[in-house]
């Protein structure tokens, strides 16, 4: 991957989520250490460029960068030109004119990274452009199940909630289907998009008949800033109906896990309870999320052409 944009969990191969998850497994032990820092990116430059809020996602980049000895530069668009309406390109290619090593990005409009990565020299990773993808947290998602379940190939994964908007949805349903997952998608019909299952799922409007014998359950956030009114009757009613609690989580497997990418609405898609205990484990992801991307990182920016070993 030395060099390579990492767009969507779409151009990946098998092979390459695999060697991902490998190397995110060994990033792991030195968050366990009380001096969390490796010299493996010292010299390199990694630019954090969200133009759309983010509170887990940049901090977790960050983070990841600053363990491997990187300089992470966050590029916060208020705070800059782009409020004099200098142009996304034009401020990613100034930036990309500083020689960063890795650009990170974020953007409410999908496609938005594969434009940049186009003209940039540096290699993009995209955090996340609008309702296309969101391929690191798809990787920290199977690298989450990979742990609590010892494998991911055979597994039925659900994923409750608004499909039709969701990233991380899509990254999810492309990664854990080449995984060898079965994925299943259930929510409220005008969030189905309605050629859902040429993405190879099933999907589900009966919340009971998605969940049963699921290992996982993947609640998505509803996007309360953009859908109330327009997709379901009420918060209410959604929750009533597809709101996760532990009555309904029986249907699931004995031993399912249940997960949520952050922001959780608690009391919308998972009752309190379950936003806060077990079996979700939703702080696991966010602190696997920390070593994947320390992966990502290091496997595209931290080593030359043909050296070969790992910290
Ligand atoms: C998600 C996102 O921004 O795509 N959050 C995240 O990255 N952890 C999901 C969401 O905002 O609902």
């Amino acid at each position: 991957m030395i060099g390579r944009d990492l767009l969507g969990i779409e151009d990946l191969e098998r092979s390459d989520i695999e060697r991902i998850l490998e190397t995110a497994e060994r990033m792991q032990e030195i968050g366990e250490r009380q001096v969390k820092k490796v010299p493996t990116l010292r010299g390199r430059t990694i630019v954090n460029l969200f133009f759309e809020p983010s509170t887990r996602t940049r901090a977790s980049f960050e983070i990841a960068g600053k363990r491997l000895s990187a300089d992470v530069v966050n590029f916060s668009p208020g705070a800059s030109s782009l409020s004099k309406a200098e142009s996304i390109l034009d401020t990613a290619l100034t930036l990309d004119a500083m020689d960063p090593d890795v650009v990170i990005v974020r953007h409410k409009v999908a496609g938005v990274p594969k434009r940049l990565a186009d003209s940039l020299r540096a290699p993009v990773v995209n955090a996340g452009d609008g309702a296309h993808e969101h391929p690191t947290q798809a990787l920290l998602d199977m690298l989450t199940v990979k742990q609590e379940k010892g494998r991911i190939d055979g597994l039925t994964v659900t994923i409750i909630g608004d499909i039709a908007h969701s990233r991380v949805a899509r990254s999810n349903i492309y990664g854990f289907s080449k995984m060898g997952a079965e994925v299943r998608v259930v929510g409220p019909p005008p969030m189905l998009p309605a050629d859902v299952e040429s993405l190879g799922v099933k999907a589900y409007i009966s919340l009971r008949e998605a969940l049963e014998g699921a290992d996982v359950v993947m609640a998505l956030r509803i996007q309360l800033e953009r859908v109330q009114g327009a997709l379901f009757p009420s918060i209410r009613e959604y929750a009533a109906t597809f709101g996760l609690d532990r009555a309904k989580l029986r249907y699931a497997k004995d031993d399912a896990i249940v997960m949520h990418p952050g922001p959780v609405n608690r009391g919308v898609e998972l009752s309190h309870d379950l936003a806060d205990h077990r079996p979700s484990v939703i702080l696991d992801q966010v602190r696997n999320g920390v070593a994947l991307r320390m992966a990502v990182l290091y496997l595209i920016a931290g080593l030359a052409p043909g050296e070969e070993s790992a910290p």
